[in-house]
C-alpha cells in the first residue's frame, strides 16, 4: 500500500465552458489514478462543492473513456454566486474534508481561480470554525489540514497573464476562423463590408489573432484603441482596398472594444459609420455562443493532456512548492509554466480595472509580447494591402530589389499565407517579390513571373500552393544553369518556403556558391510541411492543418463503429518522422501508436494483442491504433490487419483505415497561417537587413519556444538524421509517455 492510496483528489470546471476541458479531467483522473489517488469528480463547478451528494462521485479509468473528442464539459459548469460567501465556501470545505480530499484541481477563468484562491487562503478559518461546530472531528482536521490546489485556466478568452495560450483558445479561433472564411465568399460575392464581432470580454486576443489570420481590413480591441478621428482612417482603408481590387472588407470588432474615451465601440456604431461617411451598406454577424462549442482542436487536446498530467504529478510530488500557495498551469513558449495563482489572478483581474483608466500601454504589456507582436504585424499588415497592379515592372529598377519565393516539397496547407505575407511585406518594403513556379525544377525552367495579388489574396484561406511545388532535388551540375537564371532575371533574394526538398537544394547552393558567385545571394528558408520534420523549428506550417484533419477524421472512424467489436488501425503521413502519428495518438486516445522513432518487433505486437484481447474479452468495444507510414518496412498496415484479425480469437474485427492524401488539404488553421505570418515577417526582414548590410548569409528559420529563430545554413547537415529525414531533436517525444500512460487499454489492467 503506498503512501498516496488514503488521498484523494477532486476536479471541478467552473465558469464558462471551453472545448479541451474534458481533455484536462481525462488525463487528471487517469494519471492520478495511475498515481494510486482516489479520485473526485465535482459536478456543476462550485455548485456541486457546496452542495455534495451526488454531485461528488468517485471517478475511475472508464468514467472518462471517450470525452476527449466532445466540446464543452463532461462534469458541467456553472457561475456560482454562493461560493463567493463564507458560508458557501465552508460548505464546500466540509464536503471535501468529509472525502479526505486534500488536493483540489480547478480549470476555468480568472473568476472561477480566484474562488480557489479564497477557499485556499482562509482554509484553517474553515477548519476551526467546522471543529467549533462540531461539523468535523480533530482527526479530519488534523488529516486536512492543508488544501493543494492547482488551477488550469480554462477559458475561450486567453486573458490570463503568464500563459500563451489557455484551454479553448486554440477551438474557438477555429470556429471563428471558419466563420469568417465562410463569410468572406458571400462577401466578395456581393462586393460587402461585414462587421463581424467576437468574443472576449475585456481581452482582444480573439480578435487579433482572427483577424491576422483572416487579413481582415481592420480590428477593433479593447488593449489598443484606435486613434481619435478612427472613424476616416477606417472608411478611407476600406475604400483604398476598393480601389486596390479588392470588392469586399472584413471589420473584426472585439465585444470589448473601446475608444480613447474609454467607451464602448459597437458593432452598430461601426455599421452606421460606413453608412453615414461613405454611403456603404455593411452586415453585422455577431459570433455569439458558437465560438464557445464544438469538438476541442488537436492543440488543445494536447495541452489540456500535458496540464493535467503536469497538475497531478504537482500533488504527488509535492513540488513547484504547491504547499505553499495555489498555482497554476499554464503553457508558455510550448513549455509547461508553473506560478502562483493569486498574483496571476491579480494581475489579470487589475487589466479591466486599468482599462477604466485608460492605461492602454500598460494593458498591452500585461497582454505580453506575444499579443503585442501580433498586433505589430497586423499594423504592418493593415497598411501593406495587396495592390492591384498586375503589370511586371521593369526588372531592372536600380532602388527595387527583386524578391523571389518558391515553393518546395509536397504542398502544405499555410504555403499561400507564407508567399502571401511575404508579397505584402516585400512591396511595402519597396522591393519586386516574384514566384518561381513549381519549384526548384520550374526555377531552373524560368517558370518566373509577378504575383498576381489578386488572386493569391483569393486563393489564400485554401490549402495547395498557388505557386506550385514538388520535391525535386536539382542535380549539383545544374547549378551553373540555376547561376544563370538568377543573374538573367536579376534575382537579389531568395525565400525558400517549403519542406525537406527545398532544404536540401538550398544547402546545395550553399555548397556550390563558391564555384557559382550568382548563387551568393541571401537566402532564407521557412520550414512547410505536414510531417514536421524539418530541424530548427518545433512548428513546420501545414502540420497543425494536418494533424486537425486527421484527428477529425479519426473522430468520425471511431463514431463509425456502433456496437461492433473493433479495432481500427489508421495509417498517417510522416515519412519517417512521427510526429502526426503521435499527436493523432494523444489526441484521439488512441490504445497504441507506431511510430519509426522506435523499433518494432514481433513480440510487441504480440504484447499488444494480448492486451487487447483481455480488453475486449472484458467489454471493449472499440479500439485504435495509430501508425505512421513509415513505422517499419515489413511489418506495414496490411500485415497488422491480418496478424491482429487472426489473433483476435474472434472477440474483435480490424478494419484499417489509410487516411492518404486528404492530410495535405484543407483551410489551414489559425495557428499555421498565423506561423506562416511570423516567419515569412522574420525572412522578409532578415533579407532587408542583408541588402543594407551587403551580407549573403543563407539562413533557416524555425519557431522554438514561441519565437522566431534564424540558423545558419552550415549547421544544418549536423540537425538532420540524414538517413531518417528528420531532426536529430524532436521535442514532441518527450511526451512519448504520457501517452503511454493515459491510453484506454490500461483500465482492464
Ligand atoms: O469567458 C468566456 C466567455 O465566452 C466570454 O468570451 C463571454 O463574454 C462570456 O463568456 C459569455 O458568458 P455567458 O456564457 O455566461 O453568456
Amino acid at each position: 500500500m503506498t503512501q498516496q492510496q488514503n488521498k484523494a483528489i477532486a476536479i471541478l470546471t467552473s465558469g464558462g465552458d471551453a472545448p479541451g476541458m474534458n481533455a484536462a479531467l481525462r488525463s487528471a483522473v487517469r494519471t492520478a489514478l495511475n498515481l494510486k489517488f482516489k479520485v473526485y469528480a465535482i459536478f456543476e463547478g462550485y455548485e456541486g462543492l457546496i452542495r455534495g451528494g451526488n454531485l461528488i462521485q468517485e471517478f475511475n479509468w472508464a468514467s472518462v473513456g471517450g470525452i476527449l473528442s466532445l466540446g464543452g464539459t463532461a462534469i458541467g459548469t456553472a457561475r456560482s454566486m454562493e461560493f463567493q460567501t463564507f458560508e458557501g465556501r465552508l460548505k464546500a470545505a466540509k464536503n471535501l474534508i468529509d472525502r479526505n480530499i486534500t488536493n483540489l484541481i480547478v480549470i476555468g477563468g480568472d473568476g472561477s481561480l480566484s474562488g480557489a484562491n479564497s477557499l485556499a487562503k482562509k482554509w484553517n478559518q474553515y477548519l476551526e470554525k467546522l471543529l467549533q461546530e462540531k461539523q468535523i472531528t480533530p482527526q479530519q482536521a488534523h488529516n486536512n489540514s492543508q488544501l493543494s490546489i492547482v488551477g488550469l485556466v480554462g477559458s475561450i478568452d486567453n486573458d490570463m497573464v503568464n500563459t500563451d495560450m489557455t484551454i479553448g483558445t486554440d477551438s474557438a479561433l477555429h470556429r471563428i476562423v471558419e466563420a469568417i472564411d465562410a463569410i468572406n465568399d458571400t462577401a466578395a460575392s456581393h462586393h460587402r463590408t461585414f462587421i463581424i464581432e467576437v468574443m472576449g470580454r475585456n481581452c482582444g486576443y480573439l480578435a487579433l489573432a482572427s483577424a491576422l489570420a483572416t487579413s481582415a481590413e481592420f480590428v477593433l480591441i479593447p488593449e489598443n484603441p484606435p486613434a481619435e478621428g478612427w472613424e476616416d482612417d477606417m472608411c478611407e482603408l476600406i475604400q483604398n482596398n476598393n480601389m486596390l481590387g479588392r470588392n469586399h472588407s472584413i471589420i473584426i470588432v472585439a465585444e470589448g472594444a473601446l475608444d480613447q474615451n474609454g467607451d464602448r465601440i459597437t458593432s452598430q456604431y461601426i455599421k452606421d459609420v460606413l453608412s453615414e461617411k461613405i454611403n456603404c451598406d455593411a452586415r453585422i454577424t455577431i459570433l455569439g455562443h458558437v465560438q464557445r462549442g464544438g469538438s476541442p482542436s488537436a492543440f488543445d487536446r494536447y495541452m489540456s493532456t500535458v496540464l493535467g498530467y503536469k497538475a497531478v504529478n504537482i500533488f504527488h510530488d509535492k513540488s513547484d512548492n504547491i504547499e505553499a500557495e495555489p498555482k497554476i498551469v499554464g503553457l508558455k513558449n510550448n513549455r509547461l509554466n508553473v506560478f502562483p495563482l493569486a498574483d496571476a489572478v491579480k494581475q489579470t483581474k487589475a487589466i479591466p480595472e486599468t482599462l477604466k483608466k485608460r492605461d492602454f500601454s500598460s494593458v498591452m504589456a500585461l497582454r505580453g509580447g506575444h499579443f503585442e507582436d501580433m498586433y505589430e504585424i497586423f499594423k504592418i499588415f493593415s497598411r501593406a494591402l495587396p495592390h492591384k497592379d498586375t503589370t511586371i515592372p521593369k526588372l531592372v529598377n536600380d532602388s527595387k530589389k527583386n524578391i523571389a519565393v518558391i515553393n518546395c516539397g509536397w504542398s502544405a496547407s499555410g504555403m499561400n499565407t507564407a508567399v502571401k505575407t511575404a508579397l505584402r511585406l516585400a512591396i511595402h518594403k519597396g522591393h519586386n517579390i516574384l514566384g518561381i513556379n513549381n519549384g526548384f525544377s520550374g526555377f531552373l525552367n524560368r517558370e518566373i513571373s509577378l504575383i498576381n495579388n489578386v488572386k493569391l489574396e483569393e486563393y489564400c484561406a485554401n490549402g495547395g500552393s498557388f505557386l506550385g511545388t514538388n520535391r525535386d532535388i536539382l542535380d549539383k551540375v545544374t547549378f551553373c544553369q540555376l547561376a544563370n537564371v538568377i543573374k538573367e532575371y536579376q534575382i537579389d533574394a531568395l525565400i525558400m518556403i517549403g519542406g525537406l526538398s527545398g532544404y536540401i537544394n538550398v544547402y546545395n547552393i550553399y555548397l556550390s556558391r563558391e564555384q557559382h558567385p550568382e548563387l551568393k545571394i541571401p537566402i532564407i528558408c521557412v520550414p512547410a510541411t505536414i510531417n514536421n520534420n524539418i530541424p530548427g523549428t518545433e512548428f513546420c506550417i501545414g502540420a497543425d492543418t494536418a494533424l486537425n484533419t486527421i484527428v477529425n477524421a479519426v473522430d468520425k472512424i471511431k463514431y463509425s463503429s456502433a456496437n461492433h467489436r473493433r479495432t481500427f488501425i489508421v495509417e498517417v503521413m510522416g515519412r519517417k518522422c512521427g510526429y502526426l502519428a503521435m499527436m493523432t495518438g494523444l489526441a484521439t486516445g488512441a490504445e497504441y501508436i507506431y511510430l519509426p522513432e522506435e523499433s518494432l518487433d514481433l513480440e510487441d505486437f504480440q504484447k499488444d494483442i494480448k492486451e487487447l484481447n483481455h480488453a475486449f474479452a472484458n467489454n471493449r468495444k472499440i479500439a485504435l491504433i495509430v501508425r505512421n507510414e513509415e513505422a517499419n518496412d515489413i511489418y506495414d498496415t496490411d500485415f497488422l490487419r491480418k496478424l491482429y484479425q487472426r489473433e483476435s480469437k474472434g472477440l474483435f474485427d480490424v478494419r484499417t483505415s489509410i487516411l492518404g492524401p486528404l492530410q495535405q488539404g484543407g483551410r489551414p488553421t489559425v495557428f499555421d497561417r498565423i506561423t506562416a505570418i511570423k516567419l515569412v515577417d522574420k525572412a522578409v526582414d532578415l533579407i532587408d537587413d542583408a541588402f543594407d548590410d551587403k551580407n549573403k548569409d543563407i539562413k533557416f528559420l524555425g519557431l522554438i519556444g514561441g519565437k522566431v529563430i534564424s540558423h545558419d545554413i552550415e549547421h544544418f547537415k549536423n540537425m538532420v538524421h540524414v538517413h531518417n529525414d528528420r531532426p536529430k531533436d524532436q521535442w514532441w517525444m518527450k511526451i512519448r509517455d504520457i501517452v503511454k500512460l493515459l491510453s484506454s487499454y490500461r483500465e482492464n489492467n
